[in-house]
């Protein structure tokens, strides 16, 4: 083996341990499945609210409607309460419409308690959040 070859071989050591090194060095994040959140009667209205702000964004509603201003594909819903009540909002997420996909089916494919926390969440645009766990029941 000449010196070149030699060279070569040492070089190439150098290289793979840098990358090993720094492959190792990046931070493994685990993939976690979404935890479920467990709701109780004895949550307030304002702390559903805030996981139904979360269950907004994770659902998708985001994607047709805007809490902001805008006009997307469906209505702007930052003042949605002082349009409907609870149980309209309700219906809606039940329901859907033609053009809404029912928030109950999936993709989104929320439980009663999921719902009841996005009606608290929508009664704050515009308002103040009222619902319980209870509160809010499927259409018969
Ligand atoms: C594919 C687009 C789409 C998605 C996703 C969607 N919506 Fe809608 N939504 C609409 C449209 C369009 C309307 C208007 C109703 C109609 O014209 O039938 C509407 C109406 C509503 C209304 C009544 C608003 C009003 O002022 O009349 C509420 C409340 C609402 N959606 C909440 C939600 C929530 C909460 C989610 C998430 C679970 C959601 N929507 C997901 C398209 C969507």
């Amino acid at each position: 083996m000449n010196s070149g070859t030699l060279k070569l071989i040492i070089a190439a050591l150098l290289i793979t341990g840098f990358y090993t090194w720094f492959g190792n060095s990046i931070p493994q994040t685990a993939w976690e499945a979404p935890k479920k959140k467990t709701f109780t009667p004895q949550m307030k209205p304002s702390e559903l609210a805030v996981e139904g702000k979360d269950i907004f964004k994770s659902a998708g509603c985001g994607v047709c409607h805007s809490v902001t201003g805008e006009k997307l594909r469906g209505p702007d819903l930052s003042q949605v309460s002082t349009r409907m009540d609870s149980g309209v909002m309700a219906a809606f997420l039940y329901s859907g419409t033609a053009v809404m996909p029912p928030a109950v089916k999936p993709p989104a494919n929320l439980n009663d308690d999921e719902v009841t926390a996005l009606v608290a969440y929508l009664q704050t645009l515009g308002g103040k959040a009222s619902v319980k766990i209870g509160d809010i029941k499927p259409l018969k």
